[in-house]
């Protein structure tokens, strides 16, 4: 019996086989192939989406080109931090301008600030040649939108879905490289930490079927896929509400039995639920990456109360400590926020402490940005200047120490990934150690998705150049 989901796979199908008559229809009046380009701001999962966006472009006929001059240009978007909106407000102008030269431009929005009502109100009023608008709860139905948007000739705003449990399956996907690709294995967070505005926007927590998930991972095994990144707001809560509860650390052993793939990474860990099963697995584990992102936040006790991390200082640092001793040669990564309302010197300076202690092999540091509609955008903020002199501090802390971290390995052969030909140099190629390190050696291009051993003859600060071994 087919399921509901599966009958609305065959529909969306359906959509992208009829927009692909209109734009072969189109292609013939207009004697050239109709282009598109689809922009990715933002993180992992994003980028996960877009490739599924371009899946369907391509089904629908349209072929994909470098520049934002084409035929039909998606903007997929971010809204985590205010500056994330403001690009794609700045950018939409030069957007327009093509539009103005080729007026059967597709101008598309989608992603997590298409979910925030007044964003899509501003759009609706001030940037009227916007053609489609679509949140992520709406991502599967991007070829029935399209299909809309070419006959009526109208904005179309795609906003029937909201609930993440009608994400379907089985949709059109293309992988940016044919090794590695991401994995949904959750959708939307529980955690509402006060400052974020992601429970809003992705919704509510869902796991998908591990069964789902494992024949998704085969299936990609099978087409040459040798890294996995399993994604989820939290990953440590996967499973828990499933009808047959399945843990994280299960998933994981069931992924590594998967045969032809080789690394598997994982984002993002929230230290509140961190499981001890889980360190197990990443300690016995072949092909487990070792590294694991950590996101602390701040190293404030009290702050951390305020942010509603479910976590102490101490409590922190306690788990760190447990899973650097039983994985040694983990690399441990983090995010940061500077700049919290309320944070004090000291606060700050447990901070410094954290870092200091944890010793991170990089860390991703943010000034708070205020986010309207979040509990935390009602609280005293912290005077710019203040925050602009912490932010260089921990800044400069954090970087002399990942650079020293880095340097431990100079002289070591360890096991890259080959990504691809170096940007600059083509006599190179470039790779990644497990613990995502990037390195540069002497390679052409048949190294392109193989695991090879290479000596890491020198470290530059935030990269290594190395000698094939
Ligand atoms: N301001 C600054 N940084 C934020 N993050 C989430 N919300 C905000 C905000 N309002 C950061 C957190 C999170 C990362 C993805 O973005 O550090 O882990
Ligand atoms: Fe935002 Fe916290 Fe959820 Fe991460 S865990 S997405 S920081 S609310």
């Amino acid at each position: 019996m087919e399921t509901l989901k599966e009958k609305e796979a065959a529909l969306q199908k359906s959509y992208m086989r009829e927009v692909r008559m209109l734009v072969e229809d189109a292609e013939k009046r207009r004697g050239k192939k109709l282009t598109y380009h689809v922009t990715t701001f933002g993180c992992q999962m994003n980028a996960h989406d877009s490739e599924k966006l371009k899946g369907m472009l391509d089904e629908m006929g349209y072929s994909e080109i470098e520049s934002e001059n084409a035929d039909f240009v998606i903007y997929n978007t971010c809204t985590v931090r205010e500056n994330a909106n403001l690009k794609v407000y700045g950018r939409l102008g030069r957007l327009h301008s093509y539009k103005k030269k080729n007026p059967d431009m597709i101008i598309g929005l989608c992603g997590c600030m298409m979910e925030e009502k007044d964003v899509v109100e501003k759009i609706k009023s001030s940037y009227k040649f916007v053609d489609i608008i679509f949140g992520t709860h709406n991502l599967f139905q991007f070829a029935q939108l399209t299909l809309r948007r070419l006959q009526e000739n109208k904005m179309v705003i795609g906003f029937e879905a909201d609930d993440n449990s009608k994400i379907i399956e089985d949709l059109p996907s293309r992988r940016k490289y044919s090794f590695k690709s991401g994995v949904n294995i959750m959708y939307g967070c529980n955690n509402f930490c006060s400052y974020c505005i992601v429970p809003y926007v992705r919704g509510r927590e869902y796991s998908r079927e591990a069964e789902d998930i494992l024949s998704e991972i085969k299936a990609l095994a099978d087409d040459g896929v040798k890294e996995i990144m399993l994604l989820g707001q939290n990953v440590n809560s996967y499973g828990k509400t499933l009808a047959k509860p399945v843990s994280f650390a299960e998933l994981l052993r069931k992924t590594e039995e998967i045969e032809g793939i080789e690394r598997i990474r994982f984002m993002t860990s929230h230290p509140k639920d961190l499981s001890d099963e889980l360190i197990d697995v990443m300690a016995e584990s072949k092909k487990i990456c070792k590294h694991l992102h950590l996101p602390v936040q701040s190293g404030s006790s009290e702050l951390l109360k305020k942010m509603n991390r479910h976590y102490t200082k101490e409590s922190y640092l306690e788990l760190a400590e447990k899973i650097q001793k039983r994985i040694p040669d983990i690399a441990l990564t983090t995010d940061i926020i500077v700049g919290f309302p309320g944070e004090t010197d000291e606060d700050f300076e447990d901070t410094m402490d954290v870092v200091r202690k944890v010793r991170y092999d990089s860390a991703f540091t943010f000034i708070y940005s205020k986010r309207t509609g979040t509990p935390a955008a009602g609280w005293e903020s912290v005077p710019e200047d203040v925050v602009k002199e912490r932010f260089d501090r921990l800044l400069n802390e954090v970087q002399s120490i990942a650079s020293e971290k880095a340097m431990a390995y100079e002289g070591k052969t360890l096991d890259v990934l080959v990504e691809g030909i170096n940007e600059h140099d083509s006599s190179l190629v470039t790779g990644r150690l497990s613990n995502n390190s990037t390195v540069h050696f002497a390679g052409d291009e048949s190294l392109i998705g193989k695991i090879v051993p290479v000596y890491l003859k020198e470290c530059k600060g935030f990269y290594y150049l190395g000698e094939r071994k």
